[in-house]
């Protein structure tokens, strides 16, 4: 069965009472059980993390490979900034693939620029939380089913 990480960056756990006005009322819990709810449904296994610490997301990436099929991973603010993140993925083997719930282009100009998106197999933005059930539907496609 295919196993796949779900990596949510730094502030996310705030979802829900976080500038409610850009990333909307829905709250992690609420967004991982959809997640949860889409896998069941592919017939695919998620593990879900949320760390507000770029070393502890280097090190969950470092050591997926073996128990992984695939990565989704919203990087959050460290898209912007961390070249250690963007390192890690690039050390893998197995495919990631970015997500965003805003459209990071039409924001801030330094939310412009992903250090993620280089070294991702691909990237999904803007939809929401449906942008990691486009993610999931993408790394299926992506895995074929083991
Ligand atoms: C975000 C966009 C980032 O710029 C921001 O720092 C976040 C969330 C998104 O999902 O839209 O924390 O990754």
């Amino acid at each position: 069965m295919l196993n796949i990480l779900v990596v949510h960056g730094p502030n996310l756990n705030l979802l829900g009472k976080r500038e409610k006005n850009i990333y909307g009322t829905t709250n992690l819990s609420t967004i991982n059980s959809k997640i949860e709810k889409k896998a069941k449904s592919l017939k695919i296994s998620v593990e879900l993390f949320q760390s507000n610490h770029e070393g502890e997301i280097v090190d969950v990436i470092g050591k997926s490979e073996k128990r992984f099929n695939a990565i989704i991973i919203n990087p959050a603010a460290y898209t912007h900034t961390s070249v250690a993140i963007r390192d890690a993925v690039s050390a893998i083997s197995i495919p990631v693939i970015e997500v965003h719930l805003t459209n990071i282009y039409s924001r801030e100009e330094f939310r412009q620029k992903s250090l993620i998106s280089p070294v991702a197999i691909g990237a999904i933005c803007g939809f929401g939380a449906n942008s990691y059930i486009l993610a999931l539907e993408a790394a299926v496609d992506l895995c074929g089913k083991v």
